[in-house]
């Protein structure tokens, strides 16, 4: 199963000049827990910014002009990434916007940190049709322990058609 996780801006922001835009250690340590033990899909210049595989994960990256990266497993396509793993086993799509726009249409869970606060970035999430999502969870912040402003944790699942 796909599951994509990210966390976006109030205006829809996602990154800037291939990084990110805040330091949410609350954001970190769910990601960190929620991903652990399990494959992370990922494009090319998400990994660039990641700079190394992330520990305990699988880390695939989908170039179409890579074909090796030490320490990672390299894809041509989501496709032949998601064929990797067992159909059951849930898979994350851990962006960046490219890799998220071919995945939103097809994953079965999302993972959405909605962050409080407009940035100013060059990478947006691609639109996704909030009426084909169930929320199942929130959690919500009024802030971080050093992050000054609003967030919460929404999980959803794909609704049943
Ligand atoms: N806020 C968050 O949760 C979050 C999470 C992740 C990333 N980000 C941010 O997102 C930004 C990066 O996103 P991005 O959209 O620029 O890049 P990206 O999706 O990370 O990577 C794009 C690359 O993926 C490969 N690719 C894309 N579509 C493909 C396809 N159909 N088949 C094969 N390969 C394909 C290409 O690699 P080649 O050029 O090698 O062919 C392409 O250049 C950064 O600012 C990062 O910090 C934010």
């Amino acid at each position: 199963m796909i599951s994509i996780i990210v966390a976006v801006a109030q205006n829809g922001v996602i990154g800037d000049k291939n990084s990110l835009l805040w330091h949410i250690s609350e954001d970190m340590r769910f990601f960190k827990r929620t991903t652990s033990g399990h494959p992370v899909i990922m494009g090319r210049k998400t990994y660039e910014s990641l700079g190394r595989p992330l520990p305990n994960r699988t880390n695939v990256v989908i170039s179409r002009t890579q074909t090796a990266i030490e320490g990672c497993k390299v894809a041509s396509s989501l496709e032949e990434a998601m064929a990797m793993f067992p159909n059951e086993e849930e898979v994350f799509v851990i962006g960046g916007a490219q890799i998220y726009a071919l995945a939103i249409d097809i994953a079965d869970k999302f993972y959405l940190t909605r962050v409080g606060h407009n940035y100013e970035g060059d990478t947006s999430f691609p639109e996704w049709k909030s009426d084909e999502w169930q929320l199942i969870s929130k959690e919500d912040y009024e802030r971080g322990e050093k992050y000054p402003y609003p967030f919460s944790f929404e999980v959803y699942e794909r609704k049943q058609k």
